[in-house]
């Protein structure tokens, strides 16, 4: 059986758009049975009613600073749909710690950054104001704290002194499309297990590749 899979977006939904291209597959081990926005005109809204999933909105400013409130009424939803695991693609809104801890093993995120480094907004300058000549993006369980988790999956790009916070996100938003379906299928056939802090996954390898960077012709 497929895992029944929610994701929640904020904005244009690309990931949610690279994990529903993904589930389309028939072995694909989980399907996206339903889209969430908590803004009425995010863009990803229309992208996944062409797809065929269904969406709901569920505005979160009217709920204020009443995060609980706004939780109940995503739960219900989550509930009505019979949904077991989810995924925030580009979700900006924090949740109550109760909440994470409710679907701990459960919910994941995606950010642009290679985690721990440059958590919470503008992970692009972050990286950039570091010099850091790597970065990447980061698939990771949801805690209560933001932008952290036991890391699932991660990909890794070069940073190049041309690179602007565009230019960056251009290259590190490619890499997301790749790791989020992966990590997403890894977590809904079972091959994913959290020791402790840390995320482990079943008859994994390390890679031979390096990346290196700068290179200079
Ligand atoms: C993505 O780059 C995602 O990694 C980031 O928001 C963007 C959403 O784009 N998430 C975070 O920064 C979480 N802290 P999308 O709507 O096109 O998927």
């Amino acid at each position: 059986m497929k895992r029944r899979v929610a994701i929640l977006i904020s904005g244009r939904g690309s990931n949610m758009a690279a994990l529903i291209k993904a589930a389309s597959a028939p072995d694909f081990p989980a399907e996206i049975s339903l889209v969430v926005s908590n803004k009425a005109d995010a863009l990803g809204l229309e992208r996944a009613k062409a797809a065929g999933v269904k969406t709901e909105v569920i505005e979160s400013k009217p709920f204020g600073k009443d995060r609980a409130g706004f939780e109940a009424v995503l739960q219900a939803a989550l509930d009505q749909h019979g949904i077991e695991l989810i995924c925030l693609g580009g979700f900006m809104r924090l949740f109550t710690a109760e909440f994470t801890k409710a679907w701990y093993g459960r919910m994941l995120n995606i950010h642009p950054s290679l985690l721990p480094s440059f958590p919470g907004l503008d992970p692009h300058g972050q990286a950039l104001r570091a010099g850091v000549k790597l970065s990447g993006a980061t698939v990771h369980f949801v805690i209560p704290e933001t932008d952290a988790g036991p890391i699932v999956m991660q990909g890794a790009v070069p940073v190049s002194d041309h690179d602007t916070a565009e230019t960056l996100s251009e290259r590190i938003i490619e890499v997301e499309h790749r790791i989020y379906p992966a990590a997403l299928s890894l977590l809904a056939s079972g091959k994913v297990k959290i020791e402790g802090d840390v995320c482990k996954t079943t008859g994994s390898e390390a890679s031979e590749n390096f990346l290196i960077a700068p290179v200079v012709n």
